[in-house]
C-alpha cells in the first residue's frame, strides 16, 4: 500500500515536471496561432513574419504590453485583452519567435 502511494507520488511528480518544460512549445503555438490569430492576419508564414526575432522577445514582455498595445483600438482589442490569449502566449511567443522574417525559417501552415 505504502509502495504504491509513493510510486503514484512519483508519477505525479514526474507529470508535473514534464509539462513545466513543455511550457512553451512551437507546436502549441502553431496551433493557437491557426486558431486565434490566422482570421485577422493570414497563415502562420505571414503572420509570424510580421515582426522579427527581436520584435516578438520585446512583444511579449510585460504581460505582453507591447503586443497589446498593438491591438489597441483595433478589431483585435478583446482578443488581446483576454482569457484565451494569456493562456496561450508563451506558445504563441515561441512560435512566431520561431518564425520570425529574420529566424531563416518557414512554417507549414
Ligand atoms: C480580431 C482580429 C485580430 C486577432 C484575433 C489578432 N489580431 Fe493582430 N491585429 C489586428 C488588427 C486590426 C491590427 C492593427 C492593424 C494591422 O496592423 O493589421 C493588428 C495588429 C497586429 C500586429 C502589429 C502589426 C504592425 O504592423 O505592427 C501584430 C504583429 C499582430 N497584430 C499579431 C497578432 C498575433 C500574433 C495574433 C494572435 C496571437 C493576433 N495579432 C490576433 C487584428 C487581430
Amino acid at each position: 500500500m505504502k509502495k504504491r502511494t509513493s510510486l503514484l507520488f512519483t508519477a505525479l511528480v514526474a507529470l508535473g515536471m514534464l509539462s513545466s518544460t513543455a511550457s512553451a512549445d512551437v507546436k502549441k503555438g502553431q496551433k493557437a496561432y491557426l486558431k486565434q490569430c490566422k482570421k485577422c492576419h493570414g497563415s502562420g508564414t505571414k503572420g509570424a513574419a510580421m515582426k522579427s526575432q527581436d520584435e516578438w522577445e520585446a512583444a511579449f514582455d510585460n504581460e505582453a504590453e507591447t503586443f497589446v498595445e498593438w491591438h489597441k483600438g483595433t478589431d483585435g482589442e478583446k482578443y488581446s485583452n483576454g482569457k484565451k490569449f494569456k493562456k496561450y502566449a508563451p506558445h504563441l511567443k515561441e512560435f512566431l519567435f520561431e518564425y520570425a522574417n529574420d529566424s531563416g525559417n518557414v512554417p507549414s501552415c
